[in-house]
């Protein structure tokens, strides 16, 4: 990965300088960042803080041979991807991912992924993984209603943190699982991803697009959907979804 990189000072998304590559061609492992991102996307429509210089905003194309319905795996993957890269560089810190692929430090996000995808008559063409670590933000980075919820490496470790080393071991952590994806299939990724849950074991309530659902996550199916044990004793598996705050 990133053996193709652009590196450029402002855009509005690095999600769509990749998908502009990709549609042109690029092939997998073009990887675009950015400086500062102007309209940083998050999940569910989101707005994603990025200021100038702060942060990692970044976009790795991808372009795997699997089917379509299978592609929150390589959400899981990437959650998975960036927590190894980050207690590389920042052993002291303790990362929890709250499902599918916030990273969470102290209960506080620190790490946003979004996958877009790109499909055909329900064929996969690529995915755009974008991947934001809060690096070296400060308090006044935040917006006030964000703050409580939200902090950057430096924030939670006390010192800046090198964003280039930090790339590094991101592209590394990422090659390599990704490999192992591809060889293994999703159960190695699974037990990791499990391994570092903060969700699993505690009563959760799950805004899913069919209504609400509350219950105890209790692991990954081999789809990547999330095992919830509701109250009356039966199970659900929700795809997508998103974790009311409180619960998490
Ligand atoms: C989320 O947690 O809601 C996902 C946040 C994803 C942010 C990254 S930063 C690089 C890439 N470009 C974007 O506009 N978003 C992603």
């Amino acid at each position: 990965f990133g053996r193709q990189i652009r590196i450029l000072d402002v855009v509005t998304s690095t999600q769509d300088e990749v998908r502009t590559m990709a549609e042109q061609g690029a092939p997998e492992g073009t990887l675009v960042i950015a400086e500062q991102q102007t309209s940083g996307r998050g999940r569910m429509g989101r707005n994603w803080v990025s200021p100038l210089g702060k942060g990692i905003w970044m976009s790795l194309l991808l372009r795997p041979p699997v089917p379509l319905p299978l592609t929150p795996q390589l959400t899981l993957l990437a959650a998975v991807a960036l927590s190894r890269a980050i207690a590389r560089i920042i052993p002291e810190l303790s990362i929890g991912i709250k499902w599918p692929n916030d990273l969470l430090v102290g209960g506080r996000k620190i790490s946003g992924i979004l996958l877009e995808s790109a499909a055909e008559d329900e064929r996969l063409r690529y995915i755009v993984a974008g991947l934001g670590i809060s690096v070296n933000l400060d308090e006044k980075d935040y917006p006030d209603e964000l703050l409580p919820k939200a902090i950057s490496l430096k924030m939670a470790s006390g010192r800046e943190v090198n964003r280039s080393d930090l790339i590094a071991s991101v592209l590394e952590e990422f090659e390599g699982l990704y490999d192992l994806y591809l060889e293994q299939g999703f159960a190695p990724i699974r037990s990791l991803w499990e391994a570092r849950s903060v969700t699993l074991g505690h009563v959760t309530q799950l805004n899913t697009p069919q209504g609400s659902v509350t219950g105890i996550p209790r692991g990954l199916d081999e789809m990547g959907g999330l095992r919830v044990e509701l109250a009356d004793g039966s199970w659900r598996t929700i795809y997508s979804a998103e974790i009311r705050d409180e619960a998490a």
